[in-house]
């Protein structure tokens, strides 16, 4: 049953007070991750949430879209494009910066791992302000991709990041407050 599974997942989440910063309550996934129901779990909702929609790109963003967009992509049949940080990807690169809940940061997809017409789907494991996935839906859809929606597995209401997504979708596991 699904409120079973999504039990599970949230309450294998590690929550750290303070980290890396005073005042910022971390979502800590490496605990699901222990856990091979919980991450299973998780990997099976996005995948019962994806199947037979016509996605070709699951594109995940470092670090933890790494995690989750691998075993999403594999199990609905599409490729896998890492959106990395600047400096990572030794191919030409287009580029996106954005600002964050702590700092600015730039995330660059290689050019050509995307062909103009194709249906992506965007994986990460936390929206806190949603400035990472904006930049994310940029660079896809620069590269000329639709992009369906987004999943996550936390998302911080609060901090209202799903009104920074262009009007695409969400689709969470777990609410944080
Ligand atoms: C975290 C998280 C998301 C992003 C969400 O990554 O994994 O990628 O912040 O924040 P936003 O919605 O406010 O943009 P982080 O910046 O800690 O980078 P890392 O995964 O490389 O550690």
């Amino acid at each position: 049953k699904q409120d079973t599974r999504i039990q599970r997942i949230a309450s294998s989440i590690r929550v750290v007070p303070d980290f890396p910063k005073k005042g910022i309550m971390f979502q800590d996934i490496t605990t699901l991750l222990l856990e091979p129901k919980a991450f299973k779990d998780t990997v099976d909702l996005f995948v019962e949430q994806y199947t037979g929609r016509g996605i070709s790109v699951v594109a995940g963003v470092e670090a933890r879209g790494f995690i989750f967009g691998p075993p999403i992509a594999l199990a609905i049949g599409a490729k896998f494009v890492p959106l990395r940080k600047p400096r990572k990807l030794p191919g030409e690169v287009i580029s996106e910066n954005y600002i964050l809940e702590y700092g600015s940061d730039c995330l660059e997809m290689h050019v050509g791992a995307v062909q103009p017409g194709e249906r992506a789907l965007v994986v990460d494991d936390l929206i806190a302000t949603g400035g990472t996935l904006c930049a994310a839906i940029s660079l896809l859809e620069r590269a000329g991709a639709e992009v369906l929606e987004c999943a996550c597995v936390i998302e911080l209401p609060e901090l209202k990041g799903r009104g920074r997504l262009n009007g695409k979708p969400l689709y969470v596991l777990v609410e944080s407050h």
